[in-house]
């Protein structure tokens, strides 16, 4: 021991907690803050009988009008956020086998995003896309001989990327989860000279049990077909260096964004990509994660506000520098 540490007067002489100890003093050392421009609020519309109704297991969340999504979408625009992603819940009578819906150019999704540019130009708009929300079954693609075709699927969601550019749509996004798409979508949109258009592709996608409450909303949640689940396109959980292939693949094929969910159960695939590529990284904070919170806040077991910024700053730490969260608008007010 040397004289000076006998002499020491305290022990340990590092304390970690000085950096702690008052409130600037954390303002100034803290690593990673979440802002407004880190938000996208998703929303659903429909036409019909279902219009202004609430999602039981999404609680506040609803299936907006053409008329109130305008609002809503003002209402979003107003608080700072600089996006929003638009999902159909398409009347069962327009469901078919092979999704026409989805390409037709009046269809709700187009007819919003027309509306929304109209009174509200510099929101930015993306746009899923995939057939799931037009199927009479809720795969994402085409069924032929009891398999998702991946071909036959992606000829419609080049269609599909179309009209919803043509639209205004600012990002194309497609969730489908069939090889090949970006690259088919880049050379459709770009053909019919839509270059500025975007492509936020979810690119690391897993075949998820939080997103039930989700399929609740768009009515997709008794998928009646005998391949029963979408194990066959969407990403197996125990995956991780797969997630890496699938993102250098959406790159490879033109991807301007990736996005990585669901977001909490995956931080890690977040932090690795984050680490492996020089492409912005989106996650989605899904509908389980949301409901979730909500389930327990109601039942007064943990603090709302705090479990949501606390989710939403870790999925900030692990590298996304945008997330699709149904809590946008709230955590906007608070900012
Ligand atoms: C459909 C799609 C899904 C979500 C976004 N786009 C569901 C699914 O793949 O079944 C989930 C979003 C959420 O749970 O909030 N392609």
């Amino acid at each position: 021991m040397t004289k000076f540490e006998s002499q020491y007067p305290s022990f340990p002489s590092i304390r970690m907690r000085r950096n702690r100890m008052k409130k600037f003093v954390r303002r100034i050392v803290s690593e990673n803050t979440l802002t407004i421009n880190n938000l996208i609020q998703p929303i659903f519309v429909t036409e019909g009988k279902f219009e202004n109704t609430y999602i039981d297991s999404m609680p506040g969340i609803k299936r907006h009008s053409l008329y109130s999504i305008v609002n809503e979408a003002k209402e979003i625009y107003n608080l700072g956020i600089p996006a929003i992603a638009i999902f159909p819940y398409i009347p069962k009578e327009l469901r078919n086998e092979n999704a026409l819906e989805s390409i037709n150019e009046n269809n709700i999704i187009c007819k919003t995003i027309k509306e929304i540019k109209n009174s509200c130009p510099d929101l930015g708009i993306i746009c899923d896309v995939a057939l799931d929300p037009y199927t009479n079954h809720g795969h994402d693609g085409i069924v032929i001989n009891n398999e998702i075709n991946n071909d036959k699927t992606i000829e419609i969601l080049c269609e599909q990327a179309l009209i919803q550019a043509k639209a205004g749509c600012d990002i194309i996004a497609p969730s489908d989860m069939m090889d090949g798409r970006v690259k088919s979508i880049r050379l459709a949109l770009d053909k019919k000279n839509y270059i500025n258009t975007s492509i936020l592709s979810y690119s690391a996608k897993y075949a998820s049990s939080f997103y039930g409450p989700f399929r609740e909303a768009l009515g997709t949640k008794n998928i009646k077909n005998s391949i029963n689940n979408k194990k066959s396109y969407q990403m197996d959980p125990a995956n991780s260096h797969e997630a890496l292939r699938e993102i250098r693949l959406d790159i490879n094929e033109g991807a301007d964004i990736i996005m990585i969910k669901p977001a909490i159960s995956y931080l890690d695939i977040i932090k690795i990509a984050k680490q492996s590529f020089e492409i912005p990284i989106f996650a989605y904070q899904v509908s389980g994660e949301y409901s979730m919170i909500k389930a327990a806040s109601e039942k007064g077991w943990i603090n709302e506000k705090n479990i949501i910024f606390e989710s939403l700053l870790s999925i900030k730490r692990a590298g996304a520098s945008c997330i699709l969260t149904y809590f946008a608008k709230d955590i906007a007010k608070s900012l």
